[in-house]
């Protein structure tokens, strides 16, 4: 019997309307355009408005979509992983209120945190799920509601993060097309550089801790930078290597779109030039789970069958990692 490889079928993003531009946050912060777009390449993001709306929403809108799209019942669903640093609770999991909100009755569901190296990690997991011939039908959602957690005083993050969702369908595939190798890794100790420091078990909610802003995300940009630098550009070159694929056998590569620099320094060193390097980073700014998936939806119609991707991220934690895919469908399929 030939061997079962897990495939991407499908895929859907999700943004919400309202525009932050740079001129907008130039009236929150001390900022300027020039600074924003040399120092990170972000022109503006989207945020989710509307009272009682959460990260669930978004994916579960990407998820709406992406059945539609592939005609699939939400009753066929096996499994939905989701993808988030920004759950609409801590409890329940937020792929649980979005398998409730799509209809997805038979599926089981839960939610993987990895920062903004959450979706890699989770379509990672379901690709072993389908490999071993459990289940057929995956859905991985990445979605954040960033503008949750970012503090509108604070210059050095408010500009990075938006809001928006992205999802994709995994399944079976007898002719080894989608995940062919994945490298994921983490280090605990650059926790300290990017976290958010209450809310949770160690420091529960207090009036203390909302007057001190400690439910809103903490950065030392340096060395999350440099980190993100070397781990990325490190990664997706071993990739390359383990799989003997020179920059000429790359179709594209998806970066996380945290920082137009570290992206840039990554296509480098993977020796990929900028027309096969997705980035939308300037329309969305870095929206953590939804990156990847949201690039993948935008360049769907320019994939090819057979198309060799590499996905790659770093995030919070300090997390990261690779993923060569072969791509499964031209998109006018
Ligand atoms: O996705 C999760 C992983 N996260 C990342 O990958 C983010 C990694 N870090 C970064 O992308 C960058 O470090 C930032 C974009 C966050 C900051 O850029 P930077 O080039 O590292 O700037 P910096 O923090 O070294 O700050 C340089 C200067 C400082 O002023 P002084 O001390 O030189 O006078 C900052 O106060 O720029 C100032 N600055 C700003 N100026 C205008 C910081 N933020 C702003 C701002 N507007 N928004």
């Amino acid at each position: 019997m030939s061997k079962i490889t897990a495939a991407i079928t499908g895929i859907q993003g999700y943004v919400p309307e309202y525009i932050l531009t740079n001129k907008e946050l130039e009236t929150l912060v001390e900022t300027n355009d020039e600074w924003i777009t040399t120092r990170t390449g972000i022109k503006e993001r989207r945020i989710l408005k509307g009272e009682g709306l959460g990260s669930s929403d978004m994916g579960a809108e990407a998820i709406k979509g992406l059945l539609k799209k592939t005609n699939t019942k939400a009753e066929e669903i096996d499994l939905i992983l989701c993808a988030t640093a920004t759950p609409d609770m801590i409890f329940p999991s937020t792929a649980c209120l979005m398998a409730d909100k799509v209809g997805a009755v038979n599926a089981f569901a839960y939610d993987i945190m990895a920062a903004c190296s959450g979706f890699l990690y989770s379509v990672s997991t379901a690709s072993k799920f389908i490999e071993t011939g459990s289940y057929k039908k995956i859905i991985v959602v990445g979605t954040d509601k960033m503008s949750s957690i970012v503090d509108y005083t604070d210059r050095t993050t408010c500009i990075i993060f938006g809001d928006g969702a992205g999802a994709v369908l995994m399944e079976p595939s007898k002719e080894g097309y989608g995940v062919q190798d994945s490298i994921l890794r983490s280090d605990g100790s650059g926790g300290e550089f990017l976290h958010l420091k209450a809310g949770g078990s160690v420091k529960p909610a207090s009036y203390q801790t909302i007057d001190n802003r400690e439910h809103f995300v903490f950065q030392d940009g340096q060395p999350v930078f440099k980190a993100a630098v070397k781990n990325m550009a490190d990664v997706s070159e071993e990739i390359m290597k383990r799989n003997k694929l020179d920059a000429d056998d790359v179709a594209w590569l998806v970066p996380h779109q945290a920082n137009k620099r570290i992206i840039d320094a990554t296509a480098r060193r993977m020796g990929v030039g900028d027309n096969k390097v997705m980035l939308n980073i300037e329309k969305y700014g870095n929206t953590t789970n939804g990156t990847i998936p949201l690039c993948l939806w935008e360049w769907e119609s320019q994939l090819k069958k057979g198309d060799n991707i590499i996905l790659a991220a770093f995030g919070g934690g300090f997390t990261w990692g690779s993923i060569y895919l072969k791509w499964a469908y031209d998109s006018n399929k």
